[in-house]
């Protein structure tokens, strides 16, 4: 058995063999000429001049060994469904689609946004896309309208596929409402909208000419046929927009081959999941992790993939764990929030099921606390694994490799740097390598490995100056991550170097909260900082200036003049965003060169030591964010 460091250090020294032996777990409808074209530093182009299809990989591939596997079963617990799609029905599906798409117009390289509940026909969407290469862009169904129409505007899609509402918890969560408003707000709308109507909001209305019913269009496709596009590896397959520290997402955009490639081989090598055996990621397609391990992931490996919609305590805190029984789970993966959730409730839910199936839990997305690593660990008896990485880089950047050897978990860290990535702890100061114990910012010597971002949709320089431009010295990869190596190579992810932050898992930019908390007439200025939470690993708090201070003048108006800002976010970005508590202030920490002093309210607000002080302009500023946050 090969180690992982050896393999490892194979995928770096030999990287062209490498990634060709991994190139062969796919089909190519045309072999690649060269593995990897670096002549354009950062930008990496991988399996230069072949041609292959996501959807053909991840569907059409399967159909001879296995078109009556299940491909996706679909469970709800907020509308009590379960319907199971088998590769045969999923292709159906997808043609379908993919000829109701094309009969409207979509294009290849055509923008598709997807804005959806997790249902099949949102796994539909994407395949269809990627069938006839167009790229589709899927955004959270968590992000309100005025989110949803500045992607709308930096994608400038063809075509939104919606529906025309969720659930969550058992409320309806409208979605083709907030489409129509984004379409009002944006100023390069699609000009189709097509629209799965699960007849769960009594009140949604369609715009004449504009709007297409799906039900309809299926039925008149029923035996669609529509051949693959075949794809230059190259080729964009799809952007997913993400936060960074200015108000606006950037698209992250990625290849089809890499993609295809670099999935299939961690599906092998990380995730140890066979063909025929089922999958459990209980992520939201809007999320990378949904497009990773939901979709393409499982599918390219032949799995059957859960699609489940629904929180992890309802109808009781055993669904899960009833799912993992009843189709026998051998992968799953979920995130550290989830699991503190369900820490809190009755362990006996996790005793109930017969979990004999599930080989590894793997755990992403936000900082794994050692209690919760151990408590999960101990209540499963089996290997729980923390991998970290990034929308970015679209798979695991760190993490253990059960595929290539079953090496000892140690809590608290996501392990070793996986395969491809020439990964490196640098010292802030001069991008020298840190020591062992000592703190650096995790960062990637270039070129990154298939699968990683290609580029910023629509700006390439962007990209360098957003993530190759953190060092003056070297051309690295930022993670903006701060990390640190123990003496026996296990890594410890040590939280942001820049203004992100992780709330229950999803990533926002306290610059985008504060865009939207200054979209309240009444506001002048407001910081926002990401404060240590125990359950949802961190939350966002506001402190604001108001215009018309006389508004906070009484206890009362201030309890209303909070909610008001709340409710302003919800409605420019999305309750996600929501700030936990909203602090009135008259003035903003700053240094005498105008620059906010986050850093400082930050300790403040977490009852740390808020550092240097020696530049702030008005050091009563300070004082107040301290009586305001002893106040409470
Ligand atoms: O700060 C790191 C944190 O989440 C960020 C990436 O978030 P996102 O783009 O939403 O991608 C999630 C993909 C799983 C990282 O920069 N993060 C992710 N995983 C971990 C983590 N922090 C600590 N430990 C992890 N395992």
């Amino acid at each position: 058995m090969t180690s992982c460091k050896e393999f490892h250090r194979r995928s770096i020294e030999d990287r062209d063999g490498f990634w060709t032996e991994q190139a062969a777990l796919v089909d190519w409808h045309k072999p690649f000429s060269k593995v990897l074209d670096y002549s354009r530093p950062p930008f990496a182009k991988w399996f230069v001049g072949g041609e292959t299809n996501l959807c053909h990989n991840a569907v059409d591939r399967h159909l001879a060994a296995r078109g009556d596997q299940k491909a996706i079963v679909y469970i709800s617990t907020e509308v009590d469904r379960e319907i199971s799609y088998t590769y045969r029905e999923l292709h159906a599906e997808v043609n379908r689609l993919a000829a109701i798409m094309l009969g409207m117009g979509v294009k290849r390289g055509d923008r598709v946004i997807i804005y959806m509940p997790m249902i099949p026909e949102a796994a539909f969407a994407m395949l269809a896309c990627a069938r006839i290469g167009a790229i589709h862009s899927v955004v959270f169904g968590g992000f309100a309208a005025a989110s949803l129409a500045a992607r709308i505007d930096d994608a400038k899609p063809s075509l939104m596929i919606t529906s025309d509402a969720g659930m969550r918890a058992g409320k309806i969560v409208p979605y083709k409402h907030l489409v129509d408003e984004s379409i009002r707000l944006a100023k390069h709308p699609p000009s189709k909208v097509l629209l799965v109507d699960r007849k769960l909001d009594p009140g949604m209305t369609r715009v004449e000419g504009r709007d297409a019913d799906y039900a309809t269009l299926r039925a008149q496709h029923m035996n669609a046929q529509v051949p693959v596009t075949w794809m230059e590896s190259s080729e964009p397959s799809y952007i997913l927009y993400t936060s960074g520290t200015t108000g606006h997402p950037k698209g992250v955009q990625r290849d089809v081959g890499g993609y295809t490639v670099a999935l299939a081989a961690s599906m092998k090598h990380i995730y140890c999941g066979a063909p025929g055996e089922t999958m459990f990621t209980t992520s939201d397609i809007g999320w990378v992790v949904g497009h990773s391990y939901i979709i393409y992931g499982p599918l390219l490996a032949g799995m059957t993939s859960i699609l489940y919609e629904g929180t992890p305590i309802r109808p009781d805190a055993g669904i899960w764990w009833k799912i993992v029984a009843d189709h026998k789970v051998s992968v799953m993966f979920s995130a550290p929030t989830a699991i503190r959730v369900l820490k809190k409730q009755d362990p006996a839910f996790l005793k109930k099921y017969d979990l004999s199936a599930l080989r590894h839990l793997f755990l992403a997305g936000e900082p794994l606390d050692e209690p919760t690593h151990s408590w999960i660990t101990e209540a499963l008896g089996r290997p729980v694994i923390d991998h970290y990485w990034q929308t970015e880089t679209g798979w695991p950047i760190l993490s253990s490799m059960p595929g290539i050897e079953a090496t000892p978990v140690k809590f608290g860290s996501p392990s070793f740097p996986a395969y491809g990535y020439d990964l490196r702890l640098l010292r802030e100061s001069d991008a020298s390598d840190a020591a062992d114990g000592e703190k650096g910012v995790v960062a990637i010597v270039p070129p990154l490995p298939p699968g990683c971002m290609t580029t910023v949709w629509g700006d390439d320089a962007r990209f360098v100056k957003t993530y190759f431009s953190t060092f003056s010295s070297k051309q690295v990869y930022s993670t903006f991550d701060w990390g640190i190596r123990d003496k026996d190579g296990y890594y410890f992810i040590l939280g942001r170097t820049d203004d992100v932050i992780n709330v229950a898992g999803h990533r926002l930019g306290t610059r985008e909260i504060e865009e939207a908390v200054s979209a309240h007439p009444n506001v002048a200025e407001v910081a926002v900082v990401g404060v240590a939470d125990n359950l949802k690993g961190q939350l966002p708090i506001a402190f604001v200036v108001l215009k018309d201070v006389s508004r906070t003048a009484t206890p009362e108006l201030r309890a209303q003049a909070e909610k008001d800002v709340m409710a302003t976010v919800d409605k420019q970005l999305g309750a996600i965003g929501r700030p936990g508590r909203v602090h009135f202030v008259t003035a903003l920490p700053k240094t005498r060169s105008g620059k906010m002093l986050r850093r400082s309210i930050q300790a403040l607000a977490e009852g740390r030591d808020p550092g240097d002080l020696t530049t702030i302009e008005d050091p009563t500023a300070l004082e107040q964010i301290k009586s305001v946050l002893a106040a409470k």
